[in-house]
């Protein structure tokens, strides 16, 4: 059987159906007329394993709050999540906990994730401590293994967060992730705060990291130059609906929505730079 009707068979790791999110505006907001914000709504789409799936969309358009309803940070109010074929909302206990560490999230700023009094051996030890308490006795071999991963040398073990530039830190966030074993990495702007050439290793860490381990991407971005880089498949979301999910080739070379077509004339910074044909 080759990979690709494996791949049609298998459940997908991630399955949304009709999922979504209210926010109820406070009492102050009501008496100046706010009413419900549906941050998501009605949201469907299937993340397969070993894939990359980006949303894209402007600011306000529900990107943040649907992978923080996948995670159980915000409350659905109505659909359902799916890990690897089970209802999130079903999950208890040691089950819910395993479905936290296989799902590890990598976020904008990295220096916010990092505590700045440790240095990145020690970070990256009490994550071993946290996440592989069965191993710690390897604890050496584990953080030396991480910054490997993640293409760090070993020499950046004694330093602290600061001390390393932006796209460095973005790298320990992801070898910190990648410690707790997950199944899937969720990204959301990981890369926007970082330059163009930072931005492209961090892309192509990920790339590889999907091709070499299977791992599974949700990638959130507002650039779409990005999302083509790094994506097989992509939703493009709009006021909490997504108005377009094809694979991404598909969406580059024949975008339906007029919204995908606005956001297509956005400026692709990668593309450029990298020398991707022109989108
Ligand atoms: N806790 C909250 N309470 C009330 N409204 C919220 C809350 N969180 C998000 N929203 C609203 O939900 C909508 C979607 O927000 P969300 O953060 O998911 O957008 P986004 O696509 O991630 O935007 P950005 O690209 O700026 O990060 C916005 O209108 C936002 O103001
Ligand atoms: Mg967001």
């Amino acid at each position: 059987m080759t990979a690709e009707t494996a791949n049609d068979i298998e459940p997908p790791l991630l399955s949304l159906r009709s999922v979504s999110v209210d926010f109820s505006p406070g009492a102050l907001a009501r008496m100046l007329g706010a009413s419900l914000v549906k941050a998501v709504d009605e949201v469907s789409f299937d993340v397969r394993a070993g894939r990359t799936f980006g949303i894209v969309g402007e600011s306000g358009s529900g990107k943040s709050t649907t992978v923080r309803a996948i995670l159980g940070l915000e409350s659905i109010s109505s659909g359902t999540v799916r890990y690897n074929g089970v209802d999130m909302s079903t999950l208890r206990g040691r089950r819910r906990k395993i479905a936290a560490r296989e799902m590890q999230m990598v976020f904008q700023d990295p220096s916010s994730a990092l505590n700045p009094k440790l240095r990145i051996r020690h970070l990256l030890a009490e994550r071993v401590k946290i996440h592989r308490s069965g191993e710690y006795g390897n604890r050496t071999t584990i953080v030396r293994n991480a910054l490997d991963d993640v293409g760090l040398p070993h020499t950046h073990l004694d330093r602290f967060p600061h001390q390393l530039s932006g796209g460095q830190q973005q790298r320990v966030v992801i070898a910190l992730a990648l410690i707790s074993r997950p199944r899937a990495l969720i990204c959301d702007e990981a890369v926007s705060g970082l330059d163009v050439s930072s931005q492209a290793q961090v892309l192509n860490l990920l790339n590889d990291l999907r091709d070499d381990r299977g791992l599974t991407i949700i990638f959130i971005t507002h650039d779409m130059g990005v999302a083509r880089y790094i994506s097989d498949d992509i939703a493009v979301m709009r006021k909490g609906v997504i108005v377009e999910q094809r694979p991404a080739e598909e969406i580059f070379a024949d975008p339906r929505s007029d919204y995908t077509k606005t956001l297509l004339t956005a400026v692709p910074t990668l593309p450029r730079t990298y020398g991707f044909t022109e989108v």
